[in-house]
């Protein structure tokens, strides 16, 4: 086991044990950091059979799936669980009106049968080491945050190069402790990834987003894929030829159950929390930034649920857009909403001035953290309204399809007038266009985004006093003199981006020259000035506030380490692989409300409603139902569990990840947080703050009973 830098060795030398459930701890320092409470708690595996770098443990079970779920083997025939939602845009490729998959969904009822997924990865961990001395070889104490970041950035680069000699594993090396520690992550990645199957959506996605962030939850959040790799068992392209992938460890199925009280950890990929920040930057985010999100999106979520309720195909063409955008604008809602209950803001500051106080106790420590507070004050300060200009520009600027995909031209542009490229380049990128061209507008609705563009050019517009917008948002109101109508009419009208037959037309006869065209595009032209004036007027402050702060959490991190001895740290989560563990438990909303901790097949058939798609019910479902066809997958109470909560401290990312038993079986998948819990990200409350997980053994009645597909359950290691 590699040695901790020295600081860390101290803390977790002293540390007084007690009951975790917030937290989300390195997998390869459970061992020292967290097993002797783990076991307290009533876990009976150990921390070598959870990660392992020498012998096969449960982290050979766990993957990233996509760009940002988690995901788990279990089969010996690369099987794996994810959620619905994880899967999603996926099953939504695949469907059409005649093949609805997300309405109804799909099955492979053998191996031929099952769908490719072009640029679906899978990746896996190889191993991980703490690399902080090697990262920080030649950084002191006294030199320029320049010097020092210099000599991080070379160090990394070295020790990466050596990490990739002679193997295609992708390196990664990410800083822990805002900079204070550093671990290297070798991966390895899937690329040929295929959907078996997934349920329809009124059971994947029941509740939808009136349910999404909420108990009591009845949602079949989950999807079932497949890695196949060469013959050799590596990693390949998409091809016929591949086979099954043979991974080192898959997870066994456990159809006990969760009870309450029982021990449960979960194992995956949480995204980004910032539980260490100080109260400026919950303030800037509580009143600057995540007002401005909910309420551009606001407007851009009403549009798309208007036309999706009127017309089959829109519903399905704007689904996953919908489902994308209205997740993070709910969870700001709630976010904002913890903040607030919890006191989060005072809570910091009486943090802060104990800090002052601590720092301001002795010469030396005053020298090195009695400047931090005011230096974030001020830092914070000028990043406040930048932050929220961002967001504007992010939110309404961007906000209508047309404007992305008009500016994803650029590319074109560059090529173009580059005089060294060539026509083959040139004519490459226009196939790519074309490609691309084909998917996009397949999801692509005009009337919608018109309305979102009239919509949101006009909040823009609104927003702010003239002298703080981009020049084209006020140049735009000028010359349509407000009529926001005409002048989407006149943007759309003349934009190639707002037709495919257009844009067809265009890539169809390319030739070089021809970029001048998209150059006097109205639409390309919004999307180039936002861009400029992104670059130019907010990013290069912002980022040099940005680092300024980086910086000081680095110090402030340091600080509060050294200030609070006794109590044990975790890193921030930045979607490295992490364990959480807890309790199964209920909660107590609000005032004489009492939340059990599991859901049942009941419960769906008390929330049905045939008049609203995310509440339809179907037939088959309520025939076991009335049956009480369970087999062996009901509880021993006579009913179906389909969803239960726990303490593990889980945040975005962690989507898909399994949720274990005291030895380590599957009975579970992470799906969600409860409302009241979603500031979890930046402060958590033990009292409110729960994971929603679907009971793994209503995935396998679905799977089994519901869909007839118990070929896959076969496949599986189930222990009753
Ligand atoms: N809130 C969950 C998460 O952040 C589920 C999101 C997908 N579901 C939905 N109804 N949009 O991923
Ligand atoms: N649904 C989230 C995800 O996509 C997980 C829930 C959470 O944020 O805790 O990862």
């Amino acid at each position: 086991m590699k040695k901790l830098i020295p600081l860390f060795t101290l803390i977790i030398a002293f540390q007084i044990y007690s009951r975790a459930d917030e937290g989300m701890w390195i997998p390869m320092y459970l061992g020292e950091m967290n097993e002797a409470e783990m076991q307290a708690m009533g876990m009976r595996i150990t921390a070598d059979d959870i990660y392992n770098i020498n012998n096969a443990s449960l982290k050979d079970a766990i993957m990233i799936f996509g760009g940002g779920c988690t995901g788990e083997f279990v089969s010996d025939q690369g099987l794996l669980l994810t959620n619905h939602h994880c899967g999603y845009r996926s099953i939504q490729k695949h469907s059409s009106v005649e093949h609805d998959y997300l309405t109804d969904g799909f099955w492979a009822m053998d191996k031929s049968e099952e769908l490719a997924n072009p640029g679906l990865t899978v990746t896996l961990l190889v191993r991980m080491e703490e690399v902080t001395s090697k990262v920080l070889d030649g950084v002191n104490e006294n030199m320029t945050e320049t010097e020092r970041k210099a000599i991080v950035s070379a160090n990394i680069d070295a020790i990466k190069e050596e990490a990739s000699k002679d193997n295609d594993y992708k390196i990664l090396i990410k800083p822990f402790f805002y900079g204070n520690q550093y671990f290297l992550f070798v991966n390895e990645v899937f690329k040929d990834v295929r959907l078996v199957g997934t349920p329809p959506s009124n059971i994947g996605k029941f509740g939808g987003d009136t349910d999404n962030w909420m108990w009591p939850r009845h949602t079949g959040d989950f999807s079932v894929f497949r890695v196949y790799a060469d013959k050799d068992n590596n990693p390949a392209e998409y091809s016929e030829d591949n086979v099954p992938y043979v991974p080192k460890k898959h997870l066994s199925v456990s159809t006990k159950g969760a009870k309450e009280g029982d021990f449960t950890f979960i194992f995956g990929y949480p995204g980004t929390t910032e539980e260490y920040i100080p109260s400026y930057a919950v303030d800037m985010k509580l009143n600057a930034v995540n007002p401005v999100r909910i309420a551009m999106r606001d407007i851009r979520i009403k549009i798309f649920l208007d036309a999706m309720e009127n017309d089959p195909e829109t519903r399905i063409q704007y689904a996953a857009k919908h489902a994308g955008i209205s997740n993070g604008w709910k969870k700001w809602i709630g976010e904002n909403r913890g903040i607030k209950r919890l006191k989060a803001i005072e809570q910091k500051q009486q943090l802060e001035s104990a800090f002052a106080d601590w720092a301001n106790s002795d010469n030396t420590l005053k020298e090195e953290f009695g400047g931090l507070l005011p230096a974030f004050e001020d830092a914070y300060g000028k990043l406040n309204p930048l932050e929220a200009k961002m967001a504007y520009l992010a939110e309404a600027g961007m906000g209508a399809e047309i404007i992305r995909y008009a500016r994803s031209y650029g590319k074109l542009i560059r090529l173009c007038k580059d005089k060294e490229s060539s026509d083959e380049e040139i004519s490459e990128l226009v196939g790519k266009l074309k490609h691309s061209a084909e998917s996009y507008f397949k999801d692509y609705n005009v009337d919608i985004d018109k309305k979102v563009f009239a919509s949101l050019m006009s909040a823009y517009y609104n927003s702010m006093d003239k002298s703080e917008l981009p020049s084209i948002i006020v140049e735009m109101h000028d010359k349509y003199k407000g009529d926001y109508q005409a002048m989407t009419n006149a943007v759309f009208d003349k934009s190639i981006f707002a037709s495919k037959e257009k844009v067809n037309a265009f890539l169809d006869s390319y030739k070089k020259s021809k970029y001048k065209k998209i150059l006097k595009d109205p639409a390309f032209d919004i999307a180039n000035d936002l861009t400029m004036y992104y670059y130019k007027n907010l990013l290069v402050a912002e980022d040099a506030y940005s680092k300024s702060i980086d910086s000081l959490m680095r110090i402030y991190m340091k600080g509060q380490i050294e200030m609070q001895a006794n109590k044990l740290f975790y890193p921030d989560a930045n979607f490295s692989l992490r364990v959480a563990y807890g309790n199964v438990d209920g909660y107590n909303p609000d005032d004489a409300i009492n939340f059990n901790y599991f859901t049942t097949l009941s419960g769906i058939m008390e929330k049905e409603n045939p008049d609203i798609y995310d509440y339809v019910v179907e037939d088959k479902l309520k025939e076991l139902y009335n049956k009480k066809d369970y087999g062996r997958y009901g509880d021993e109470d006579g009913s179906l569990h389909t969803c239960f909560i726990a303490t593990n401290h889980t945040t975005g990312g962690n989507s898909g990840s399994p949720v274990l038993d005291a030895d380590g079986y599957l009975i579970g998948i992470n799906f969600d947080r409860c409302w009241e819990g979603t500031m979890s990200d930046i402060v958590y409350d033990a009292s409110q703050c729960r994971n929603i997980s679907l009971d793994i053994r209503y995935c396998l009645f679905i799977i089994d009973k519901f869909a007839g597909a118990g070929h896959l359950v076969d496949e599986m290691t189930v222990v009753e």
